[in-house]
């Protein structure tokens, strides 16, 4: 493999000199203290991705307005009394050779006022706000005035605490910035709206006065969608219109994204099976009709993509966000050759988004350092010991590396004849094999760490005897849970694991699904799939799901897509309904209080859950003198649990 020359040349952002072209994407984590300083989890999550190599690191969503939070706990630069913590930061990125620009806003529409102060958010004009779901009022003359002042004396902030820029947010038709530059949130007739420069208005003048307060060789970046494809949002030639007048303004650098915010969120955090590096023809343009840098961003989560994007000039920088939580080393290992040890972001969004949004902290499912960098620090184990996993999924997986690299001697056993468990399955439904990349990382970074595998291999009580192992970890998943249904045995009920696996052939003209969660939703969408030819011909497939909605744990990305899919593959959904019996051919379901009968099936396919299988550890108690049980053996979840389990034991040992 060739040296990823470009990517790692150096290149300036006005004055702002930049070590190579790998740019961390502004990112909100929440990590921020509850007054909005910057929190010590927050700095080490940035310090380590400084160390990891990166050449900048955007900051996420900064307010400039004390009244206008973002997210709970919003970093902010409304005041003097944000610059020291903001300093202790700048100072601990520098120490790593990585610069920083926080990315000032006025999160307009997008804040979380009515909830904090009880205060109707502004925005260009009154158009709904996507998080609060309520209505934003028309910010008049006055306030824009006043907004503008803000942005000025946030950057100078910024300038004090020793950032070296900042990045202004207009993408998206999203907070203040962003929807001004957009016809459609900017529904104004005054100078601020009503035609292309009316909405140039607000955001040159913001420029003007960043360069007032904050000096005219402070330098800025503007986060642009290239084209909104939307109907009557801005398209690629308009912006190739308005770029050049930004730049002359003062704009040192576009960072390049696409679509607006809700409509189009998947393409703004694209999920997993979506094309990657999805706005490098946007930035392609951009680049053809301004002389400044041109950043993109999007699914950009291989550094061998990101060169060939610099080599065929479609872009002058590449924007990482979930890689580089997926990986903070990402750059340093690409920069040696080392592409096999990089982390792989396959797009889940299941810990840095949906989790955020369900109230957990940010992590990541491959990564559960993120946010704990300092605590999940590897270190030598004091006493190297003997340690035997059981089961080769990704918890197991992850626990023989970890334990691996700390100096323990591990074997890992696996009962089929390849590693990944559940993962294995959970590739097969379309769109979703890049999760192939997971267990396939894993299993070489137990190797390299100086684990043994041992595979078709089931661990006994006399395995483990033999082996007489210090600690033993059980990582042996789950099984699909049948339920006690009358019928639950029937001939023609199967589980989505047998069908994904391919130990129940489905050449059938109808099929139901029992469970509309992510695998019910997935074994849909893959038989759907697999009907919908001409030689097979077409398999109805229907969904029955006991709460109001199905796909509930989903990343909200991946779910609309597949939302989108199981209607156009004209997938049956029946929600807030409980299957009383299964039938031969069909099932009993009662919804509204009504029983109904659902009968020509040939087949029920049961998505309804796992159950733990731990045949080992009451067994071994007292034989082996440390036990763990992690992942679904302990108690059916997802893979992000069993990841982060393994993680943790394989330090605690
Ligand atoms: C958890 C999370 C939080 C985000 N917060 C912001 C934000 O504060 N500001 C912003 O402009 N974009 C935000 N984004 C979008 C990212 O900057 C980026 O555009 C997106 O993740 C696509 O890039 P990627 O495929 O490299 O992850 C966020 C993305 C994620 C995953």
């Amino acid at each position: 493999m060739k040296a990823l020359k470009t990517l790692f040349s150096p290149i300036s952002i006005g004055k702002m000199e930049l070590r190579n072209r790998i740019i961390m994407a502004p990112m909100a984590t929440d990590y921020a203290n509850e007054d909005g300083t910057i929190s010590q989890k927050l700095r080490d999550y940035h310090e380590a991705r400084a160390k990891g190599g990166v050449a900048l690191i955007t900051l996420e969503v900064t307010t400039i307005d004390g009244l206008s939070p973002y997210v709970p706990h919003t970093i902010s630069l409304w005041d003097d009394k944000f610059i020291p913590s903001f300093m202790e930061l700048t100072n601990a990125v520098h120490a790593h050779g990585a610069k920083v620009v926080p990315q000032l806003s006025h999160p307009g529409p997008e804040s979380l006022s009515p909830f904090f102060y009880g205060i109707q958010p502004v925005g260009p004009s009154a158009v709904m706000c996507h998080s609060t779901k309520q209505m934003c009022r028309e910010i008049t003359l006055e306030e824009i005035a006043r907004v503008i002042e803000q942005f000025g004396e946030a950057a100078r902030r910024a300038r004090e605490a020793g950032c070296d820029g900042v990045e202004l947010h207009a993408a998206h038709s999203y907070m203040l910035v962003g929807s001004f530059i957009s016809a459609l949130r900017n529904r104004r007739s005054d100078t601020y709206g009503g035609s292309v420069e009316g909405r140039l208005k607000f955001p040159l003048e913001v420029i003007n006065s960043i360069h007032a307060k904050a000096g005219g060789d402070f330098p800025i970046i503007l986060r642009i969608s290239g084209d909104e494809l939307t109907p009557g949002g801005r398209d690629i030639r308009e912006t190739q219109y308005i770029a050049p007048v930004l730049a002359e303004a003062g704009v040192n650098a576009f960072h390049v994204s696409s679509g607006v915010f809700p409509q189009m969120a998947w393409r703004i955090l694209p999920p997993t099976g979506t094309p990657l590096a999805i706005n490098v023809a946007f930035s392609a343009a951009i680049k053809e009709v301004v002389d400044v840098p041109v950043m993109v961003v999007g699914r950009i989560n291989d550094p061998r993509l990101a060169e060939d994007i610099l080599e065929r000039n479609q872009a002058d920088l590449i924007v990482m966000g979930r890689a580089l939580l997926a990986d903070s080393e990402l750059p340093n290992k690409a920069a040696e050759g080392r592409f096999e040890d990089i982390a792989p972001c396959i797009g889940c969004g299941l810990g840095c988004i949906a989790g955020r949004e369900t109230g957990r902290p940010m992590t990541c499912l491959v990564n559960p350092t993120v946010g704990r960098e300092k605590e999940m620090a590897i270190t030598p184990a004091a006493k190297p010991k003997k340690v035997l996993v059981a089961g080769g999924g990704p918890g197991g997986l992850e626990a023989a590396r970890v334990a691996a690299l700390r100096g323990h001697q591990v074997t890992l056993y696996e009962k089929e004849s390849k590693l990944g468990g559940q993962f294995n399955l959970a590739a097969i439904p379309p769109l979703k094999q890049e999760l192939c990349k997971v267990p396939r990382y894993l299993s070489i970074q137990v190797e390299e760490a100086g684990g043994k595998v041992q595979l078709n291999t089931e661990v006994t009580p006399k395995l483990i005897e033999k082996a007489k192992p210090d600690v033993a970890i059980i990582a042996t998943g789950g099984s699909p849970l049948i339920p006690a249904l009358p019928g639950a045995e029937g001939k023609k009920v199967v589980t989505a694991h047998d069908v994904l696996a391919g130990r129940a052939v489905i050449q059938a003209k109808n099929v139901i699904v029992i469970g509309g969660g992510m695998v019910g939703c997935e074994v849909a969408d893959f038989l759907a799939e697999v009907g919908d030819n001409p030689v097979v011909g077409g398999t109805a497939v229907t969904i029955v799901e006991m709460l109001p909605d199905i796909g509930l744990d989903l990343a909200p990305e991946s779910k609309t897509l597949l939302m989108q899919r199981l209607r156009e593959k004209g997938v049956k959904i029946i929600t807030s309904a409980t299957v009383k019996e299964i039938l031969d051919d069909g099932v009993v379901i009662v919804k509204d209080g009504q029983e109904e009968t659902i009968l020509g099936m040939d087949y029920i396919i049961l998505a309804m859950g796992a159950k733990s299988v731990d045949k080992l550890s009451d067994k071994i108690k007292g034989k082996v003198a440390e036990v763990y049980v992690i992942g679904d053996a302990k108690e059916p979840r997802k893979a992000l649990e069993a990841i982060a389990e393994g993680s943790e034991v394989g330090r605690k040992i």
